[in-house]
């Protein structure tokens, strides 16, 4: 695909449900927008599995049920039921607060195919810490073990920055130890909550190599027994990732409330308009909505993008790093080492990383673990 949406549009291959912004869990790093949408604006039951079934229409193969914490709401096993007799392949994105081994067992019988849990570190002090919830971790090892048990495919995925990344082995231990099929190693993305709290959890290049090359050896420890993927964080990269396999190519993100955003930080971006769910289908929002057609192919590149030869293979990267740093969601991912702001980008790294880490800014509201330590 080149040039905007037309006769040759892709089908969109997954859609990510966002199926509330409320969330026990208070991750520094958390990609929910700073304001969070309230529980009172969101799709219902039966407004969900509408969208479901017009994502099955669409050529959607998978649904990731995600959050805030899904479980958070009472009629997940409902929605779950929904998605698969639309015949979605489901992937549950929980922190696991809330997923009892009773309601874990009610999902796979609703029809859920796949778990993903976050591990914020191996060592539950400094998980709970991250996560701004004491007990989290050890919640989230035995629902792990519970899935697995159930016969439910397990992802673990585990969000890297200054405080954990030491312990990429650990991490990477504990996944394979709780039977996963598969460990996600995402750096963290700074944008939203994660750009307010850059500086706490920028690691610094000396980090970064070390985890580079360890991840080397764990791969041909672990080849043929677990799968792991993992990118060079953008802020060392000299190419930026295809963010979200190209705006508005692969996925499609609907917030609780039923916006269909290109990615799940769109909002970021001044001037764009997003449709709802509510007001059109889910196939008029992908071929014409003002939001995925902005940034879609390559008519709207600026250079060096624009006469680049790999602007069919990463898109230019990331629009909403591209806002976050040059102030313009059109310019070049200063990730990319072609970007004029490249050495910004390099200098900013290295600065947040320079020194002692300030406090973290939980998103959304009084961590449980400050709330417990001031009752103390
Ligand atoms: Fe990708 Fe643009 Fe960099 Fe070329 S100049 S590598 S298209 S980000
Ligand atoms: Fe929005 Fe990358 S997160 S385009």
């Amino acid at each position: 695909m080149s040039g905007g949406a037309g006769a040759g549009l892709p089908a969109p291959l997954g859609l990510l449900a966002e199926l509330t912004h409320r969330c026990p869990l208070a991750c520094p790093y958390c990609s929910n927008p700073l304001a969070l949408e309230g529980r009172a604006g969101e799709l219902d039951t039966a407004e969900w599995a509408r969208v479901f079934a017009e994502a099955a229409a669409l050529g959607v193969l998978q649904l990731h049920l995600s959050g805030g914490e899904p479980a958070s709401r009472r009629d997940l096993a409902d929605i779950t039921a929904a998605a698969h007799a639309a015949g979605l392949y489901t992937n549950l994105i929980t922190s696991t607060i809330g997923v009892t081994p009773a309601r874990l067992e009610a999902l796979r019988d609703a029809g859920l195919d796949h778990v993903q849990i976050s591990i914020q570190d191996s060592l539950p002090e400094s998980a709970d810490h991250i996560a701004g919830y004491d007990g989290a971790h050890a919640h989230k090892l035995a629902t792990a073990r519970t899935a697995t048990r159930l016969g439910l495919a397990l992802t673990i995925n585990a969000v890297v920055h200054r405080a954990n990344i030491a312990r990429l082995p650990e991490l990477v231990a504990l996944a394979a130890g709780l039977g996963a099929g598969r460990v996600e190693v995402a750096h963290a993305q700074y944008y939203g909550w994660a750009l307010r709290n850059r500086a706490a959890l920028m690691p610094t290049r000396a980090q970064v190599t070390t985890a580079t090359a360890a991840l080397a050896d764990l791969r041909a420890r672990y080849e043929g027994r677990l799968v792991i993927d993992a990118v060079v964080p953008d802020y060392y990269a000299r190419r930026p990732k295809p963010c979200m396999g190209g705006w508005g190519r692969r996925s499609l993100n609907v917030t609780p409330s039923g916006r269909v955003l290109p990615c799940h930080a769109a909002e970021t971006i001044p001037g764009l308009t997003f449709w709802s769910v509510r007001e059109h289908s889910l196939a008029e929002i992908w071929a014409r909505s003002p939001a995925f057609a902005a940034f879609r192919g390559t008519d709207w590149m600026q250079e060096p993008c624009r006469s680049c030869d790999r602007r069919e293979i990463d898109f230019g990267g990331c629009r909403c790093q591209a806002l976050a740093i040059a102030g313009d969601a059109a310019a070049t991912d200063p990730a990319c080492a072609l970007s004029p702001l490249h050495a910004t980008m390099l200098d900013l790294a290295a600065a947040a990383a320079a020194g002692e880490p300030p406090p973290y800014a939980y998103r959304g509201r009084q961590p449980k673990i400050l709330e417990r330590s001031q009752q103390t």
